[in-house]
C-alpha cells in the first residue's frame, strides 16, 4: 500500500470515528444512533440498571451508568458518549413509590397515598380517574421519574388474588376504560406509564412458576381485552409482561403475545419491559419483543453479546428492541433535562384524594336511612382498623406517604365524640401489639406490609356500657394483602370469630338501646357478607381510600360527602359460588390445581375451565343468587330511569336514558349498559356490560340524558372456529341498569348486516381444558 492509500485510510477512519463520537441522541435521529452503537452499548441498553451504579465493561470504556432516584424500582441505563441518558421506572399504581428519606439530607420525599385501583374504578368515574392520574404524573415529573410502572390492569379472577387492589374489576370493559383514563391522566404531565402484568398473572399463588391456561377466547373476551382498550385508547408508553407462564412459554418470551397481538393486531409503538424477573432466556425475550429486561443483570448483558456472536440471536433483532428503546428515551423528562423541583403540590394532591376516595364508595345497606348519621353526638367506634386505618395495600403498590388519617381523626375533626375509654382500651391494645410485632419480627417489611394484630376481643360488658353512653356504633373490620401471596379464606375472605362476635353483639346491645350500627368495610377486596350483612344498619364500603380515607369516611358518613361508587365486581355469597374457584388455589375444598405435571421445579398450572364465565358473566347466566351483584350500590337518594333510546350510527349504535334524581338529596348516578345477544351463534352470557356513563351531580328533582356509544367491534364475540371477533347480525336488547341484576329500562336494536374482523390463531392453551 503506498503512503498516500495509507494516509487517505488513516485519514477516513480518523473521520468516522470522529463523526460517530460527535453523534448525540436526538429527537430525530434514532436511526443514526442505533448505527453508531456498539454491540455492548445495544445490550446494556436492554438491560435494566438500577442495581449497579459502576462501569458494566471489562476495560471501562462504557459507563453503566444508572440514575438512581432512591427507592425507585428501576432504570434504563445511560451512555454518555452517544448523549443517551438514563430513565427512571418507579411503582405505582396508588401514587409514586420512592424512599420518603435520604441520607444526609433534612428534606423529605413522601408522595401521596390515592384510593387503590380498585377503589378508582368503583368510582366508574373516567374523568375523575384522569385526573387523579395527572397528580400521580406530576409527581412522577417532580420527583425526577421518567415511567411510572402502573395501571394495574389484571382480572379479578377470584376474590383471592392476594393483588385484586392494584387491579379495576372482574369485567374488562371497566378495567379497560379506567385503565385508558389513568394512563392518560400520568402520561398527560410529560411522563410514562408501564400497563401490568401483561398478562392474566391472576393469582399470586407461584407467581413466578404458574402455567396460566386460557382458552383463546376467554383471553381475547376477558383477559386481554382491557390491555387491548388501554393501549388502544391510552397509548401508554410501555406495557409489563407478567412473572407467570401464559399458555406454555413465560409472557416475556411470548412472541404470539407481545408481538403478533400486542404490536401487529393493536397497534402498540412502546416498549416492553418485564416485570422484575431477574434471570431468563435473554434471547427468547428479545426474539419476542420484550426490549427492556428489570431490574438487570450484568450476566445479561455478557449473555446478549455472546449469544450474537454465536448466531443465536440475529442482531437485527436486537436492534428492533434498541430502536424502540431509543424512541422511548426521547419522549423522557430525562431526555429534555428536566429540571425537576421535589415539590409537588402534596396539598392540593391531598384534597383531591379525600374527595375521590367518597367517589369510590359503595354503600352496601342503608336500612332506615342511617346513613348520613341524624343526631349523633357520640360515637362508640369499634375494631383495630378505626384506630389503625389501612390506606393501601402492601408490596410494590405501596405508597410512601406522609401519614394515614385514622378513622379516629377523621370523627373527631369532624365534630364528633368518639367515646375515650373505648378509644383508649384500642389504642393500649395496638400498642401492645405493636411492640410484640417488632420482638417477634414476624411477617413485616415493604413486601408485606405491616401484620395486621388480630382482632381486639371486646367483652360484652363493656359493649352493653358502650350502648348506653353513645348514640350510634361504627365497627371497622379491616383486611391487608399484597403482592406475593393469595388470601386465605378462613379469617381473610370470611369474618374472623372475634369479628364475628363483636359484630352480633355490638349490633346486639345497640339495637336493643334503640341505636343504629354502621358496618365500614376497610379492605382492597371482597369478602362474605351474606352471613352477617342482616345485623348492621348500614354498611360502607370504604376500600383501601389512600392517606386522607379516616376523612373520606367521616364525611360519608356524617353526609358532607355522598356515596357514588358501585361494584366493579361481584360479591358472592360463597367462594364456592365462583366458577373459578375450582381451580384457583386457596378454596377449600382443595381445587383441581396442578403441581409438578412436568419437571420444571416449581411449575404448576392453573386451568381456567370456566372460560368467559368470570364473575357477573357466569351468576346472570345461571341465576344463582348473590350477596351484592357487579354494578350494584346504594345512594344517599334515589334515581328513576325513562327514555331508552339506540340509534344506529356509521360505527355502531349510540344510546341514551333520561336519569332523575328522585330522592331528596344530591348524588351521582352510575348507567351501565348491558347488551343481550340474538340466540343462535356463539353462546354468550345472559347479557354483557357493553358501556357505562355517570351523570353530573343531580339535585332533586332534576335530570340528565347520558350517551353511549358502542361499536360494531365492543359489540363482538370472539369466535375461535373462525379466529375472529364476529358479531352476529339480528335484534339485540339494549338494558340500562343500575347494576348487572336491576336492569331499568330496555330498548332494542337491530344489526342487518353481521360484522367481523380476522385475527391471528396464537396463543392456543397449552393443555386441555378439562376440568382435571
Ligand atoms: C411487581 C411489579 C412492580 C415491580 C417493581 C414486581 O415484583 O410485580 O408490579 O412494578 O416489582 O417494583
Amino acid at each position: 500500500m503506498n503512503r498516500f492509500v495509507f494516509t487517505c485510510i488513516v485519514l477516513l477512519l480518523g473521520s468516522v470515528n470522529a463523526s460517530m463520537a460527535q453523534i448525540k441522541l436526538q429527537v430525530d435521529n434514532v436511526d443514526e444512533v442505533l448505527k453508531a452503537m456498539t454491540l455492548e452499548e445495544k445490550a446494556m441498553l436492554v438491560v435494566g440498571g438500577n442495581r449497579r451504579n459502576e462501569s458494566a465493561d471489562a476495560n471501562g470504556m462504557l459507563g453503566a451508568h444508572a440514575k438512581s432516584v432512591p427507592g425507585a424500582a428501576g432504570a434504563t441505563q445511560a451512555i454518555p458518549r452517544l448523549g443517551i441518558p438514563s430513565t427512571v421506572l418507579t411503582d405505582g399504581p396508588a401514587g409514586v413509590r420512592i424512599q420518603p428519606k435520604r441520607e444526609n439530607d433534612s428534606n423529605t420525599y413522601y408522595c401521596t397515598g390515592f384510593p387503590v385501583g380498585t377503589a378508582l374504578a368503583c368510582t366508574w368515574n373516567t374523568q375523575l380517574v384522569e385526573e387523579v392520574g395527572r397528580c400521580i404524573g406530576n409527581e412522577v415529573l417532580e420527583y425526577g421519574c421518567d415511567v411510572l410502572l402502573a395501571p394495574g390492569m389484571n382480572i379479578h379472577r377470584s376474590p383471592l388474588c392476594g393483588r385484586n387492589f392494584e387491579y379495576y374489576s372482574e369485567d374488562p370493559l371497566v378495567t379497560g376504560k379506567i385503565g385508558a383514563a389513568y394512563v392518560k391522566g400520568v402520561q398527560s404531565q410529560g411522563v410514562g406509564t408501564s400497563v401490568k402484568h401483561f398478562a392474566v398473572n391472576s393469582q399470586e399463588t407461584n407467581r413466578m412458576g404458574v402455567d396460566e391456561v386460557v382458552s383463546q377466547r376467554a383471553l381475547r373476551e376477558i383477559y386481554l381485552k382491557g390491555f387491548e382498550i388501554a393501549v388502544r385508547e391510552g397509548a401508554p408508553w410501555t406495557v409489563m409482561s407478567s412473572y407467570n407462564r401464559l399458555n406454555g412459554p413465560f409472557t416475556q418470551e411470548s412472541k404470539e403475545l407481545l408481538t403478533t397481538i400486542l404490536r401487529d393486531e393493536w397497534g402498540f409503538n412502546g416498549i416492553v419491559m418485564t416485570d422484575w424477573t431477574g434471570m431468563r432466556n435473554t434471547a427468547a425475550q428479545i426474539q419476542a419483543g420484550n426490549d427492556l429486561m428489570e431490574p438487570g443483570n450484568e450476566s445479561q448483558i455478557k449473555d446478549i453479546i455472546e449469544k450474537v456472536k454465536t448466531g443465536v440471536l440475529a442482531e437485527s433483532d436486537l436492534d428492533i428492541c434498541v430502536k424502540r428503546i431509543l424512541q422511548y428515551i426521547v419522549k423522557t423528562p430525562a431526555f429534555r433535562n428536566y429540571s425537576f423541583s421535589n415539590k409537588p403540590d402534596l396539598k392540593a394532591h391531598a384534597a383531591i384524594t379525600r374527595r375521590s376516595a367518597t367517589e369510590g364508595m359503595v354503600l352496601l345497606k342503608n336500612e332506615g336511612g342511617a346513613l348520613p348519621m341524624k343526631n349523633v353526638k357520640t360515637l362508640s367506634v369499634f375494631g383495630n382498623t378505626s384506630y389503625d386505618f389501612i390506606a393501601g395495600g402492601s408490596g410494590s403498590g405501596d405508597v410512601n406517604k406522609a401519614y394515614t388519617i385514622d378513622l379516629m381523626q377523621g370523627l373527631t375533626e369532624s365534630g364528633l365524640e368518639v367515646n375515650p375509654k373505648l378509644a383508649n382500651l384500642y389504642k393500649s391494645y395496638l400498642a401492645y401489639q405493636k411492640c410484640l410485632r417488632e420482638a417477634s419480627q414476624t411477617r413485616g417489611g415493604w413486601f408485606w406490609g405491616k401484620a395486621p394484630s388480630p382482632e381486639m376481643e371486646v367483652s360484652r360488658t363493656i359493649v352493653n356500657q358502650q350502648a348506653q353512653e353513645s348514640d350510634m356504633a361504627v365497627i371497622t373490620i379491616g383486611r391487608q394483602a399484597g403482592e406475593g401471596g393469595d388470601r386465605k379464606e378462613d379469617g381473610d375472605f370470611l369474618l374472623s370469630d372475634v369479628e364475628r362476635r363483636l359484630i352480633n353483639d355490638v349490633c346486639g346491645a345497640f339495637h336493643l338501646a334503640g341505636k343504629p350500627v354502621v358496618v365500614v368495610l376497610n379492605m382492597g377486596n371482597v369478602m362474605e357478607t351474606a352471613s352477617w350483612k342482616s345485623l348492621p344498619d348500614a354498611i360502607l364500603l370504604a376500600w383501601q381510600p389512600g392517606q386522607e380515607g379516616g376523612y373520606s369516611v367521616a364525611d360519608v358518613l356524617t353526609g358532607k360527602a355522598y356515596p357514588s361508587g358501585k361494584l366493579t365486581m361481584t360479591w358472592p355469597n360463597n367462594l364456592t359460588d365462583l366458577p373459578s374457584s375450582h381451580n384457583f388455589p386457596n378454596v377449600r375444598p382443595t381445587a383441581p390445581r396442578g403441581r409438578g405435571n412436568n419437571k420444571v421445579e416449581f411449575q404448576d398450572f392453573t386451568k381456567h375451565v370456566e372460560g368467559i364465565n368470570v364473575g357477573y358473566r357466569h351468576f346472570v347466566t345461571t341465576g344463582k343468587p348473590v350477596s351484592y351483584p357487579f354494578g350494584f350500590g346504594l345512594s344517599f337518594t334515589s334515581f328513576t330511569y325513562s327514555k331508552p333510546v339506540v340509534k344506529a350510527t356509521k360505527e355502531g349504535f349510540t344510546a341514551s336514558v333520561n336519569v332523575e334524581n328522585t330522592g331528596t338529596k344530591a348524588g351521582k348516578e352510575v348507567v351501565q349498559l348491558y347488551v343481550t345477544a340474538p340466540a343462535g351463534g356463539l353462546d354468550k352470557p345472559a347479557r354483557e356490560l357493553k358501556a357505562f356513563a355517570k351523570t353530573k351531580e343531580l339535585m332533586p328533582g332534576e335530570s340528565q340524558t347520558v350517551t353511549m356509544d358502542i361499536s360494531l367491534y365492543d359489540l363482538a364475540s370472539y369466535n375461535e372456529a373462525t379466529q375472529s371477533w364476529e358479531t352476529a347480525s339480528g335484534s339485540y336488547t339494549a338494558g340500562f341498569g343500575a347494576s348487572s341484576e336491576d336492569i331499568r329500562v330496555t330498548a332494542s336494536f337491530n344489526l342487518s348486516k353481521p360484522f367481523a374482523v380476522k385475527c391471528h390463531d396464537v396463543l392456543r392453551p397449552s393443555m386441555e381444558l378439562d376440568g382435571k
